[in-house]
């Protein structure tokens, strides 16, 4: 798919706010609606306020509508604007929309719209550029959490990463089992122990010259999360590829980040392990040494998230210095998803304007990020009688929060206001499409945190 200028098969409209209504075909321009006339080679699509989630949206809705009349061509006026969050939702919304996962399908998908076709005297080139990079690395990150467990182990995810890393200049380090075990890395060697698929740690760098900022981003990286000994019911482990979706995400915004050259110093460190059971499977009532020296008592070994990424937070504190920002990316809990729903992410930590500037950032790009405040009564629910600190918390409610207080433990004090906590266990897997989003894997956080950090000065 290409976007050019001039004429295109079929003509398509965004219509706002109910500015054109076809009441003969029960057409009224609500958020999403949509109206094809293939004999007037037309299209309409309805939204009710222009923002940036229902541009992605309504340019999403065209592509999958004119897919099913086989045109190759559409034109459009793109949305009168000098907003450039706008504009590039209005563009990343043709590509989101284009896609589909059907690499294990006999009959692949067609993708009959070849050329979207920019009526307009402006000259878009810049955004159109920015708007590809950006939707391809949601693609991207889609297409890999979308892969089977089996094909997508931590060695092949690892693979993944050297490979962009050859592509787009990186520097990249892979890390195997004999190092997490020989180098103190308990708790995250002890998640993935009972697996056929030895984990890896991964750590790759973007360094720009002249980079203003150097921020960190920490993955959990589960290729399985089949809740080890403390096994998941079947219902609820079906979906658990979509588990390794923080250190996927890590990887699509350095990607997008270094396409973008953005001048801000970037790593990403993926945790990845699968969460198995076997004879040599951690155990429920197991203490495991952290990589800063903290014991820690396993009393539910589904809760391995926090395990693999208070490591890898460790991992990343002793590897790299004089760090301004550190935000870690997981699908760590069922009770955020609870609490939030499914089309919201958690935020958490000690510095409320980060966070503000994570919360603003998913405004102007059109993700729905929450704010979930700690408090001084939570941190005794993680209190163990037998170790440091426990890996559940003794209280059925609140588990978000005390996942995230977990991980707070793991944060170097001169690191606490840096560091933000994001739980995306909601949005990172649709189970229903909704907006732009096809069932499957999401991409939810690339587009906000890529934004965030091109902001930081
Ligand atoms: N990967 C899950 C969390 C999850 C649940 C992600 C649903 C996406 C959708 C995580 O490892 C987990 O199992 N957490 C437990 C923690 C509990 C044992 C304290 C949970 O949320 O039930
Ligand atoms: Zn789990
Ligand atoms: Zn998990």
């Amino acid at each position: 798919m290409e976007f050019v200028k001039g004429k295109g098969q079929v003509k398509a409209e965004i219509v706002v706010n109910g500015a054109k209504k076809f009441e003969e075909y029960g057409f009224n321009g609500k958020d999403g609606e949509i109206l094809v006339l293939p004999e007037k080679k037309k299209i309409y699509v309805g939204i009710e306020k222009i923002d940036s989630e229902n541009l992605k949206t309504a340019t999403s809705q065209i592509i999958r509508s004119l897919k099913k009349y086989k045109f190759e061509s559409v034109e459009i006026t793109p949305i009168n604007t000098k907003n450039e969050d706008l504009l590039e939702s209005f563009f990343m919304g043709f590509i989101l929309g284009d896609y589909e996962f059907d690499k294990y399908k006999s009959e692949k998908a067609k993708h009959p719209i070849k050329k979207i076709a920019i009526n307009s005297k402006r000259n878009f080139e810049e955004i159109i550029k920015k708007a590809v990079i950006k939707a391809n690395a949601i693609n991207f990150v889609r297409d890999i959490v979308n892969s089977m467990p089996d094909e997508m182990t931590p060695a092949r995810v690892a693979a993944i990463a050297e490979d962009l890393a050859k592509e787009n200049n990186l520097e990249c380090r892979v890390y195997d089992e004999n190092y997490l075990l020989e180098n103190g890395y308990n708790a995250f060697y002890s998640v993935a122990k009972a697996s056929a698929h030895p984990p890896r740690l991964v750590h790759l760098a973007y360094k720009p010259k002249n980079a203003k900022k150097r921020v960190i981003l920490v993955g959990k990286g589960l290729c399985y999360d089949s809740g080890g000994l403390s096994l998941k019911p079947s219902d609820y482990m079906v979906t658990m590829k979509s588990d390794k979706s923080g250190a996927i995400t890590a990887l699509g915004i350095i990607k997008a980040v270094s396409e973008l050259g953005i001048d801000i110093e970037v790593h990403a460190i993926l945790g990845l392990a699968e969460n198995m059971i076997g004879g040599n499977a951690y155990k429920p009532d197991d203490v495991l040494k952290a990589k800063n020296g903290k014991t820690i008592e396993v009393r539910n070994t589904d809760a391995e998230g926090r395990l693999v990424l208070a490591d890898c937070l460790c991992y990343a504190q002793e590897n790299i210095k004089d760090i301004d920002y550190i935000f870690d990316l997981a699908t760590l809990t069922g009770a955020c998803v609870v609490g939030l729903g499914e089309y919201t992410a958690g935020v958490m930590g000690f510095n409320k304007d980060i966070i503000d500037k994570i919360l603003e950032a998913g405004n102007d790009r059109g993700e729905h990020f929450a704010y979930l405040p700690f408090n001084k009564y939570l941190p005794k629910l993680l209190k163990s009688n037998v170790a440091d600190i426990c890996n559940i918390a003794s209280s059925r409610y609140g588990g978000a929060l005390t996942a995230g207080l977990f991980l707070s433990e793991f944060i170097e004090k001169e690191n606490k206001e840096k560091w933000v906590h994001l739980d995306i266990a909601g949005p990172a897997f649709v189970e229903k499409e909704w907006g732009y989003n096809p069932f499957g894997a999401s991409g939810f956080g690339v587009d906000s945190l890529v934004k965030l950090i091109e902001g930081l000065k």
